[in-house]
């Protein structure tokens, strides 16, 4: 038997891995208590500090509810999810590239037909996207799907709206023949994450503003490809350079092309001034997804 002193402790915790039997939990495990004892060693954390931080935590578990992950919004503001997604997710040969998923993803949205208007009786300027989902040899790819969400025309998801609103700019969209898709939905706009919890603390604290560029959301897959969850960021947004969440990418902002009142491309009478936004999503086989 022996004390511990500041150095050992990181042994012999390491040491209590021995009986582990998973070699990967192991080495994350080893990993994780070495970098967390470096950690609170580099910055002498004192006690009044560790119960703080312990406090944070459950207060972010706290925060988390059905509708809301204050956890994967505190990994997004850290740059963690975006490292994650970088580290598995490498784009290669013009391919989409990921972006983070976000805290406002909701599965079961429905499908619709090309050219639905995924934004019925939702705030802000009509705008109408079209494209291709091909491969990344130029391929049409048929029957690809588009599981696409976004706020409003005022920044606000439906999950955040007060009462039980249901969804709203939410829908899932597939490819024709030649690997075209069109849909109906609004121009996003720039939004804060939520500041109500644990992470606006933290993030008034680190003297950080909490805002995202305007985006839409999507998860980009088809048979025998990637999925790919990404974004489309409106050009010339504001927070393009400081988006809160790390996630920004130059290959994922698009065009919003403005147009006067009168015939959008669906044919439809738009009675305000509208949107157009052109984007093709170039999708890795999934063999060479697996090699990267
Ligand atoms: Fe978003």
């Amino acid at each position: 038997m022996s004390d511990f002193d500041e150095k050992s402790i990181t042994h012999a915790v390491i040491a209590r891995l021995s009986e582990c039997d998973d070699p990967r939990f192991k080495q994350v495990m080893t990993s994780l208590v070495t970098h967390l004892h470096d950690f609170v060693r580099d910055v002498k954390l004192t006690e009044q500090e560790w119960i703080t931080a312990i406090q944070f935590l459950t207060d972010t578990g706290k925060a988390c509810t059905d509708k809301r992950q204050e956890f994967i919004l505190l990994s997004d503001t850290l740059g963690v999810s975006i490292l994650v997604i970088t580290l598995n997710h490498q784009a290669e040969q013009g391919s989409l590239e990921s972006t983070v998923l976000g805290p406002y993803y909701w599965e079961g949205a429905p499908e619709l037909p090309r050219g639905s208007n995924l934004a019925v009786d939702v705030k802000g300027e009509p705008a109408f996207y079209s494209g291709r989902v091909l491969g990344v040899d130029g391929q049409p790819l048929a029957g690809a799907l588009l599981d696409i969400w976004s706020g409003d025309g005022e920044g606000n998801y439906d999950m955040q709206m007060p009462g039980d609103v249901g969804m709203k700019a939410r829908g899932k969209i597939h490819t024709d023949e030649q690997g075209r898709y069109w849909f109906r939905s609004i121009r996003p706009t720039f939004y804060p994450v939520p500041t109500d919890g644990p992470v606006g603390r933290m993030l008034r604290k680190m003297g950080r503003h909490p805002f995202r560029p305007g985006h839409i959301h999507m998860i980009v897959s088809a048979p025998g490809h990637a999925s790919v969850t990404t974004h489309l960021f409106v050009a010339g947004s504001e927070y393009l350079d400081s988006d809160a969440v790390f996630g920004m990418k130059e290959s994922l902002v698009a065009k919003f092309n403005r147009h006067e009142a009168g015939k959008a491309p669906t044919g439809e009478h738009v009675p305000t001034p509208f949107y157009t936004v052109e984007y093709d999503f170039r999708l890795r086989p999934v063999s060479a997804a697996a090699a990267a």
